[in-house]
């Protein structure tokens, strides 16, 4: 069976290298007919490549061919993405992606796209890279009623947070380190703001919950503002700190947000390191599931994509009916009204703040760390509703707040 790959970057070199590379149980599990990568859709030559006789830039190739009958879109980016995943699943070809922007965006519309024209859209790949997440929720999980998803979903991040914690590295030479090993986005913003984890949690929850979550409607928060020093308080209160994508049922609302948080070293987010992901499911039949391995990287990525098309070429001519409904307006609730306890950092005159803070929340805790200057101290607040929390730390006057960190108790 003839397929094409969009885009010969780290990902779409993936897929090519894990077909070759495992051509003869992917032929098996197809009853006896092999993967064919006919094109490879890029701009760029790659004179000497394995590859470079299949590599076109013209994409009317891809799509006036009736025998290429599924594409891999590893492109990444809104546009043109989206027109040429549009228009392959409108002329008859599955799509599968690893484009979270894609599927986060315009998720809703290419399923819906894919149902009319009875081929199938698929996008493993689109969160928590190598890590079986998705197909596990639609599928193994099905029969739950599921009223929560969290989990560490960039890599990225989780490995320069790991460098800080582990090997007190700074922030900037860790980011180096991801970009050299090939885990950041192009432009590494869209990680370390936490705009990658949005759009996957964004995915998580329209799995979860059955519509359409769209980025902007949910609060996110990167690491960029992570100190060393924040790691070492962090680490007197026994935890660590992780960036968390969430989304809770909240009534018929959700909660979904993206921060930074302090994570409890119980917690088992707390053992996952480096590149690797996590996502924490939890159903009303099932209870508390988890997932686990690398969310980024080139053959870990490759892998859930190859999935998809094995997945796509056993079900040619047969729609699997994945969709959600579309976004319904003010679906979120605001960051205000969720639940939490805060970290702060602050410096001021030690004593008397701390003892201001204890008559403004009650029962503080205190934490400390090696070589602090006299006037920096920190202290995690008791729980309560996100706004009121912000309110009382208005009142800590005479202070210059630092840090402010969410809780979790996952
Ligand atoms: N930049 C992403 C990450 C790649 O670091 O997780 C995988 O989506």
């Amino acid at each position: 069976m003839d397929i094409a790959v969009l885009g010969y970057g780290v990902v779409g070199s993936g897929v090519a290298e894990v077909i070759s590379l495992n051509e003869k149980k992917i032929t098996d599990k197809l009853g006896g007919e092999r993967i064919n990568v006919k094109y490879i859709l890029d701009l760029r030559k790659f004179p000497g490549d394995k590859n470079e006789d299949k590599i076109i830039d013209d994409f009317n190739i891809i799509l006036n061919d009736g025998d290429v009958k599924i594409v891999a879109e590893a492109m990444g980016g809104l546009h043109p993405a989206f027109e040429f995943v549009s228009s392959c699943l409108k002329a008859g070809k599955s799509v599968v992606t690893s484009n979270k922007e894609l599927v986060a965006e315009k998720g809703d519309i290419l399923l819906e796209t894919a149902k009319e024209n009875n081929v199938n859209f698929m996008f493993e790949a689109s969160v928590g890279g190598g890590i079986p997440v998705l197909r596990p929720i639609i599928q193994c999980l099905a029969g739950n009623d599921i009223d929560e998803v969290a989990g560490i979903l960039n890599g990225t991040t989780n490995f320069i947070l790991s460098k800080m914690i582990f090997d007190s590295m700074s922030f900037e030479d860790a980011l180096k380190l991801a970009q050299e090993k090939g885990y950041a986005e192009k432009d590494p913003t869209a990680d370390i703001e936490g705009f990658d984890a949005c759009r996957k949690i964004c995915i998580l929850a329209a799995l979860c919950f059955g519509s359409h979550v769209y980025p902007k409607t949910v609060y996110t928060e990167g690491i960029t503002k992570i100190t060393l020093e924040d790691v070492e308080y962090v680490r007197s209160w026994g935890g660590v700190i992780k960036l968390l994508g969430r989304a809770k049922k909240a009534g018929d609302k959700i909660s979904a947000m993206v921060t930074p948080a302090l994570v409890k070293n119980s917690s088992i987010l707390s053992g996952v390191n480096g590149v690797y992901n996590a996502v924490l499911v939890r159903g009303n039949a099932v209870g508390d599931v988890a997932f686990y391995g690398q969310g980024a990287g080139k053959m870990a990525t490759a892998s859930a994509v190859v999935g998809d098309i094995i997945d796509c070429a056993q079900n040619i001519g047969k729609n699997k009916g994945i969709g959600w409904n579309k976004a319904a307006d003010g679906a979120v609730i605001d960051i205000s009204e969720t639940e939490t306890s805060l970290y702060v950092r602050a410096s001021g005159c030690k004593d008397s703040s701390l003892e201001k803070a204890k008559e403004i929340f009650g029962d503080i805790t205190v934490l400390s760390r090696d070589n602090a200057p006299e006037d920096e101290f920190a202290f995690v607040t008791p729980e309560g509703k996100e706004g009121a929390l912000r309110e009382k730390l208005e009142k800590l006057d005479g202070t210059e707040l630092l840090s402010v960190i969410r809780t979790v108790n996952y």
